[in-house]
């Protein structure tokens, strides 16, 4: 026999013993996804006579009154844990006049789903003008062309009013202006509408993901989001400051966005958080993983398993995406 050289001891603490069967590992799994921890985000567009693809969001449409209401249906069958709620509206200008109007795209939405829905799901709404404007911004500008924060503030206490009347049951204030969280709370307070709960969108990055979102909104911006959103290259301490704005302003829930890309973000934030953290699977996500998949490049869905479980390891208790009804059927 040959002499061989030392070989090292063998080991004694071994890791794959609990690798080796599906039950094993399954047993030893610690993170894991309910489809009431998945939020749907749904498009609805004013005046389309039927319901359109959204050409970078494979699978996602631009929905009619009628068509939103049978896919919500079937969300809240599959049993996903709430929808979010955007609006088309055929007309756009420069204050977003559709936003608060009541009988606006979004609000009659709303009010149907609320109709035919009752309690049985949770209704969301996004506040933000952005869908509604012209120019394509989250707010109201002012005359040098700079989006006005306070002047935006009042707009967002009359949408907030307009989506509580509707029947939302949180709303999403997604601006990123100073002070949003603070104001819709008390328009809302103020007209006894305390029930009605706000997931502020903080941490929220201007994010190159949010792309194939404007093409679903049909946005005309221009330019970049850069003097309201965070700046990619800020961290954690800015990220726990508009954490703590937020809540004491009165946020229910806090919601990071996007999600993959701010895993680090949503750890600190989900373990500094006194309430419960969302995480946003954004539209740039979706679109880069079905590119992906379309291609033959990778595993559809072993990748859209991982990465729900991987913003689900890092802290979040609820996830909105776009692949919520399938992924819940999958669970189920
Ligand atoms: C603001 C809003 C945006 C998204 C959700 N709410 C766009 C933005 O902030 O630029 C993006 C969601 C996505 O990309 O899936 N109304």
């Amino acid at each position: 026999m040959n002499s061989l050289p030392d070989l090292p001891a063998f080991p004694t603490s071994r890791a794959r013993r609990l690798r080796r069967t599906p039950a094993l590992r399954r047993l030893a799994s610690e993170v894991s996804l309910r489809p009431s921890d998945l939020i749907l985000p749904m498009f609805v567009a004013e005046g389309l006579a039927d319901p359109r693809q959204i050409g970078s969001m494979p699978g996602v449409l631009q929905h009619t009154q009628d068509s939103l209401v049978k896919a919500a249906v079937e969300a809240v069958q599959a049993g996903v844990g709430g929808l979010m709620l955007f609006g088309i509206p055929a007309h756009k200008d420069a204050v977003g006049s559709g936003a608060d109007d009541p009988d606006g795209v979004l609000n009659a939405a709303l009010a149907r789903l609320k109709f035919e829905l009752g309690d049985a799901t949770v209704l969301m709404a996004d506040l933000c003008l952005d869908e509604f404007t012209d120019h394509g911004h989250c707010g109201v500008l002012a005359v040098d062309g700079s989006v006005d924060n306070d002047a935006t503030l009042i707009r967002y206490a009359s949408m907030a009013l307009a989506q509580a009347e509707a029947g939302a049951d949180l709303l999403g204030t997604s601006g990123m202006m100073d002070g949003q969280v603070g104001v819709v709370r008390r328009a809302l307070d103020e007209v006894s509408r305390a029930e009605v709960g706000i997931l502020a969108y903080a941490p929220k990055y201007a994010s190159a993901f949010y792309g194939p979102f404007r093409e679903a909104v049909d946005s005309s911006l221009v330019g970049d989001r850069l003097t309201y959103q965070q700046d990619p290259a800020r961290g954690v301490t800015e990220a726990l400051a508009e954490v703590a704005l937020d809540v004491s302003e009165g946020a229910d829930i806090l919601m990071v966005k996007p999600a993959l890309p701010y895993l680090d973000i949503l750890a600190a934030v989900a373990a500094a958080c006194p309430v419960p953290v969302a995480a946003y699977q954004v539209s740039g996500e979706y679109a880069m993983l079905e590119a992906a998949a379309e291609r033959g490049w990778i595993d559809r869905d072993r990748a859209i398993a991982e990465t729900l479980l991987s913003v689900r390891r890092a802290g979040a208790s609820m996830i909105l995406t776009y692949w919520a009804v399938e992924a819940a059927q999958r669970l189920r």
